[in-house]
């Protein structure tokens, strides 16, 4: 049973979950919308997935943020995809509606946001360098070919797995998939992402630094305190600008934000909060 005066329910999912800074990011924006919520952690292991996610809404929980390692696991749980969630093949989102479980991917549309709007990098007619060829890059493929680039080139260390994706969203833009000895070398790129894990174990993909010019903006999906072994790398190698993963972060929640709640809050203030902790 569930009180009809409690605050809704959100949580976080993921395995392990302790350091997920969700929480703090949705509990600002609740108070900065005035929404009466509550919003915590949940730690489940994979074998327990889908019982979990059922108890939480059957109990009457609102939205649960998906996270690793359950984004892929968790698409085939809910009952409705978003075609955003459809293409990633992956779900970070998830919103109790009358009829059943819609599950939503706002990965994508937050680094788009991130890099658009707090960066002010238009990707129209850019050349975009993808690094890794995983689930954080296939979940982020179908709304940057969305913003219309000129060309996308995924590069990974597996390249076959490249090829392979390059191959899936081909329909959607001018995109290749190589491993990282052949990566085109003639002129650098406008935008060069990691999406390896690689800063995650403190390394960076072998790749050439002529990439990089000084008009290059070189964004990390990972995010931690100060630079990562990418960003300081990209610095190093003349980018023009390095960022790491805190804006993208921030506007996918604000994203699953307006999925549960219908307001769109404000990010900047959020974005400076969780960089200076
Ligand atoms: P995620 O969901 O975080 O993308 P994943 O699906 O396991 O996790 O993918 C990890 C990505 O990081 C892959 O592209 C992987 O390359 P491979 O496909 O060749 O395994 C890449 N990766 C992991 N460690 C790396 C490293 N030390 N150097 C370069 N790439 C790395």
């Amino acid at each position: 049973m569930t009180n009809s005066t409690a605050p809704d329910r959100y949580a976080v999912v993921g395995f392990p979950v302790k350091h997920s800074w969700s929480p703090f990011i949705h509990g600002m924006f609740a108070k900065q919308t005035g929404q009466a919520l509550t919003y915590t952690r949940m730690e489940v292991a994979p074998e327990n997935l889908s019982r979990e996610i059922e108890a939480f809404f059957e109990s009457g929980g609102r939205g649960l943020n998906i996270t690793v390692p359950h984004k892929q696991a968790a698409c085939l749980l809910a009952r409705y995809r978003t075609p955003r969630a459809e293409i990633a093949g992956a779900v970070n989102t998830i919103a109790a509606q009358s009829d059943g479980l819609l599950g939503d991917n706002t990965d994508g549309a937050g680094l788009v946001a991130d890099l658009t709007r707090n960066l002010k990098l238009p990707l129209q007619n850019t050349r975009i360098l993808l690094l890794g060829a995983g689930g954080a890059a296939r979940g982020v493929l179908g709304p940057l070919l969305g913003a219309a680039p000129d060309y996308l080139e995924i590069a990974n260390r597996n390249a076959e797995r490249a090829i392979e994706l390059a191959t899936e969203f081909a329909t959607l833009g001018e995109l290749r998939g190589c491993g990282f000895d052949a990566i085109t070398t003639s002129g650098h790129f406008d935008l060069v992402l990691n999406a390896t894990s690689a800063s995650l174990q403190e390394t960076i993909p072998p790749i050439p630094p002529s990439v990089i010019g000084p008009t290059t903006l070189c964004y990390d999906m990972a995010y931690g305190k100060g630079d990562t072994a990418f960003t300081r790398w990209a610095k190093n190698a003349g980018a023009g600008r390095a960022e790491t993963g805190w804006g993208m972060l921030v506007e996918q929640a604000a994203e699953a934000f307006f999925l549960w709640r219908g307001i769109k809050p404000e990010t900047k203030p959020v974005l400076a909060a969780v960089k200076s902790q």
